[in-house]
């Protein structure tokens, strides 16, 4: 069996501005085809990441390799291979979808008699086609995020970065923009995006937290869970509910306890405590125990770990 190359291979890639580091030593792969999901709170080193990767921005020191070009020595090189949504892309208000998408594609450098054929496919894909003589002013941020889509895409890139791509968008159109990142991915293109919906991260193939420019984790979400919480998050129904919460907080051997409906969910270090032994502990400080039933852990129990750490 041949393996293919990765699509991205970062070693040690740091980023200082002055004496403060943004990405500190970060390394990873991804392979062709892959979707990657990038997690972490404000200010972790994300955005810093993908310009990177991108060729924007020059590391410190560290190697990156995308799609086998030595991004460090040829940052040009690797422009006209990979498509990227920026955090805060750049739509032209005063132009309507087709000047946009027909924009993007001269900035790309679409050949001229490919350019009619690529933006009718880039329109169909973000389902843009009614509405190209629509101002972009117009549109509402579910369609602007779909057009800006369209844009990093006109020239067929193999790799996409997307940075937030759906914040700020409603739940039926965040739900929208993935099926088509899901029919890019099933075309093949790679694609490495950012976000802070925890729902969109289990939808990832694999998925990377950072913290204060540090990469914690980097695998599938079925393995952050069972490498992280070896099945141990629970639900407690209990009485008062908030005083459960707070005193499950304050316990040795639990990772965290938040409220969750009209549940206690909390992570239980393995081994620390079982469901009697805890119900006791409640009972013991004058509070009603009704169940203790173990739950599927979520990525969110995974990163709210590690960020605890
Ligand atoms: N050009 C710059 N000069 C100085 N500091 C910078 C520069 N660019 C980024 N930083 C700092 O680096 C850190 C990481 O920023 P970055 O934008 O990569 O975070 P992020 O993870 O993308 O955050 P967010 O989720 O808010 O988009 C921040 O503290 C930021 O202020
Ligand atoms: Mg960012």
């Amino acid at each position: 069996m041949t393996t293919s190359p990765p699509t991205i291979s970062v070693q040690h890639l740091t980023r200082r501005f002055g004496d403060f580091i943004a990405v500190d030593h970060v390394s990873f792969e991804v392979q062709p085809g892959e979707v990657v999901g990038y997690l972490g709170p404000n200010g972790s080193g994300k955005t810093t990441t993908i310009r990177m990767l991108c060729g924007l921005l020059r590391p410190s020191s560290g190697t990156v390799s995308v799609l086998g070009i030595d991004v460090i020595r040829d940052p040009e090189g690797i422009k006209p291979h990979i498509g990227y949504m920026s955090q805060k892309f750049a739509l032209y208000d005063d132009l309507t979808v087709h000047e946009n998408l027909a924009f993007y594609a001269g900035v790309y450098d679409v050949p001229r008699k490919l350019e009619a054929q690529r933006l009718a496919e880039v329109l169909r894909m973000a389902g843009l086609e009614g509405r190209t003589r629509t101002p972009a002013s117009e549109l509402s941020g579910g369609w602007r995020q779909r057009l800006a889509l369209g844009c990093a895409l006109v020239h067929h890139p193999p790799l996409l970065f997307l940075d937030e791509p759906t914040s700020g968008v409603d739940p039926v159109a965040r739900r929208e923009f993935w099926d088509l990142i899901y029919e890019l991915a099933a075309g093949g293109t790679t694609i490495f995006v950012t976000t802070h919906y925890m729902d969109e991260a289990e939808h990832c193939g694999r998925v990377g937290f950072m913290q204060r420019g540090k990469l914690l984790a980097y695998d599938t979400p079925r393995a952050l869970k069972e490498q992280y919480l070896h099945g141990a998050a629970w639900n407690l129904a209990a009485e008062p509910l908030l005083e459960a919460v707070e005193a499950l907080d304050t316990l040795p051997g639990i990772a965290q306890s938040r409220l969750e409906g009209d549940r206690a969910h909390v992570i239980v270090t393995p081994g620390a405590w079982t469901p009697e032994s805890l119900t006791a502990a409640l009972t013991g400080q004058g509070m009603t125990v009704t169940a203790v039933e173990p739950v599927e852990p979520t990525l969110e129990d995974v990163f709210t770990l590690l960020a605890r750490r």
